[in-house]
């Protein structure tokens, strides 16, 4: 069999199956197991299979079929640039979650540059979030509350020079995963893992300039209702919110105060549709909500604030 002729059929099969994007998919698996960019299946479309390529391919469309995830058949996904390992212990990132990522590392390094040109940039980024006088200078903290693959921890310190980061998970599974790729990223040594109920895993006496988080947050009853993909092969520690999906905003809003330096922020990503319920909370816990941002799809899915002086 060729490839096309491969690609064709199999991507017929994961149709019938109730695959989103059934050609898109058997591409990106077959370029997986060839070991080539999706786009080079198309230079060698006539190229015939051999009976242990065919085999393989068969099994990972199999398992696709069932709606396992695609970057469970592979063990990885790419965020932020960086190639993570993912399998069923960890929720798989989200491409809206580079989003939060790229919004940490830009306050972070809100001047912290040193080049003339990077000074330029930094300093902008510095007086659009105010970064209190005595930061330039000196090396950054931030803490991923729920980490799972380690992805924003790790996305903040590859692209935060010297930050310290603290990143916990109620699951000693996900951080067997996020260790091996912080390991993977030669970041080891400044992404620290802690294993624990939300800020109760923190060591005592630590202070953060940046608190990131992802939590759980679809409501307990919706859970049943998502794609097979999700609701099967994510964790259910990684998508249940309690009965309103907003049990971890509220402890967030309440708590994370107390982790936060002076002139800090918290950044979280929420649920479509969540925004105002979100924004009220912590407004009531006297936070300052800097901005609540739209994700690239126009949704609002992010929320900025920080505490009053
Ligand atoms: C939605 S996932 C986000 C994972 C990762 N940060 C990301 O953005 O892909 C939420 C994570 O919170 C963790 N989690 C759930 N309950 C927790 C708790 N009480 N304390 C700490 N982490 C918790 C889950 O294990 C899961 O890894």
């Amino acid at each position: 069999m060729t490839v096309l002729e491969a690609i064709q059929r199999s991507a017929v099969f994961l149709e019938k199956k109730g695959v989103e994007s059934p050609r898109l998919q058997v591409e990106l698996l077959l370029g997986h197991l060839l070991k080539v960019p999706r786009m080079n299946l198309y230079l060698n479309f006539e190229r015939a299979l051999t009976p242990a390529e065919l085999d393989a391919l068969r099994e990972m469309v199999r398992r696709r079929g069932l709606r396992e995830p695609l970057q469970h058949i592979t063990g990885s996904t790419s965020f932020c640039g960086l190639e993570l390992i993912v399998n069923g212990s960890v929720l798989v990132p989200r491409p809206e979650t580079e989003q939060l990522a790229e919004l940490g590392w830009e306050f972070l390094n809100a001047g912290t540059s040193k080049s003339a040109m990077e000074s330029v940039a930094a300093d902008t980024a510095a007086a659009l979030h105010e970064v209190p006088p005595e930061w330039p200078g000196r090396p950054r903290t931030a803490l991923d509350f729920g980490t799972g693959s380690g992805c924003l921890a790790i996305a903040l310190a590859a692209k935060v020079a010297s930050v310290q980061v603290v990143a916990v998970d109620i699951s000693e599974e996900a951080l067997k995963i996020a260790r091996a790729n912080a390991a993977r990223h030669e970041v080891k040594k400044r992404v620290q893992f802690f294993a624990g109920d939300g800020f109760a895993a923190v060591p005592s006496g630590m202070c953060f300039d940046l608190i990131v988080a992802n939590p759980p947050y679809i409501p307990s009853g919706e859970i049943a209702t998502l794609e097979p993909e999700v609701r099967d092969h994510d964790p259910k520690l990684a998508l249940n919110g309690g009965t309103d999906g907003l049990r971890f905003y509220e402890r967030l809003a309440r708590e994370a105060g107390l982790f936060l330096q002076s002139g800090g922020r918290i950044m979280v990503e929420f649920g479509d549709g969540q925004a105002v319920a979100i924004r009220k909370m912590f407004e009531q816990q006297k936070w300052i909500v800097e901005q609540v941002k739209p994700d690239y799809s126009g949704r609002l899915r992010f929320l900025e604030a920080r505490l009053a002086e």
